[in-house]
């Protein structure tokens, strides 16, 4: 079942009596990269898996986002389905609306799974970086960047395996309007650093990195982990930024131990 909450497209998933997991996707993507675990666990939990603002069927508005006002957007989410402590299920830039949101308001959540993510703020070149980014979707479109952009998130072997998949996914991304992506940019461009907060952490963390992520790479997962009290570092194999999409069987497994231990 789909709902529109504060202008967001919110897939709701299995039994409202169930233990709430949120998942949060990542960037320039939509809930639909949560399908394998939408199957996987809606049978015994409730899956919320929504579009984050100015990317799938949301609403873009003036495109002037911030990652406080995506923790906006998902405290309304919680608030509106008078969620009880769900789980919190963020992938990169999904990651960061998560590690934001603990930061904010950890006593909502009871438990965090945190994939292919960084609690890092973007160095300088990082933000140059990110800045040229919206120069050259101003002058070429979204489009051209999105196709390498998306690409550059899977590993060579399953994109020779799934051609049609990944053409998929590019295909249904590169019709997002530019004025919702930028803002995600601006947003991930402007986002705090949540390194000082993991040490704070006091609720259950499953940590997933895909072993040849070069983009949220395996060590700076590792390392963000070691800080989180009593966190679980899962490494999936044969699989790069988008593990949870490249090697869903192996990070099902992974989230399904976590939570049989909660
Ligand atoms: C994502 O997958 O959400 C992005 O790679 C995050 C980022 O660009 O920092």
């Amino acid at each position: 079942m789909k709902k529109t909450i504060g202008g967001l497209s919110v897939l709701l998933e299995g039994n409202n009596k169930h233990k709430a997991i949120i998942f949060i996707h990542g960037f320039p993507y939509d809930h639909s990269m949560w399908q394998a675990q939408i199957d996987a666990f809606s049978e015994a939990y409730y899956c919320i898996a929504y579009d984050v603002r100015g990317l799938g069927n949301s609403s873009v508005g003036d495109g002037q986002f911030t990652m406080e006002s995506f923790v906006d957007d998902l405290e309304r989410i919680i608030d509106e389905l008078q969620l009880e402590t769900p789980i919190i299920c963020g992938f990169s830039m999904g990651g960061y609306i998560t590690l934001r949101a603990l930061e904010r308001m950890e006593a909502k959540f009871s438990a965090v799974i945190l994939c292919d993510t960084a609690s890092h703020a973007d160095n300088n070149e990082g933000k140059i970086n990110r800045s040229e980014i919206i120069q050259r979707i101003n002058a070429r479109g979204f489009p051209s960047f999105a196709k390498n952009f998306i690409a550059r998130c899977y590993g060579d072997v399953y994109k020779k395996a799934h051609k049609e998949e990944v053409a998929k996914r590019i295909a249904k991304s590169i019709k997002y309007n530019s004025i919702g992506v930028k803002g995600c940019i601006l947003a991930m461009i402007s986002r705090n650093d949540t390194t000082a907060y993991l040490s704070s952490i006091n609720i259950p963390t499953l940590v997933l990195c895909g072993e040849n992520d070069t983009i949220t790479p395996p060590d700076t997962m590792r390392a963000m982990a070691e800080k989180i009290k009593g966190a679980t570092f899962v490494l999936l194999k044969d699989s790069a930024h988008m593990s949870v999409v490249e090697n869903s069987t192996d990070a099902n497994e992974a989230i399904k131990a976590f939570l049989a231990k909660l």
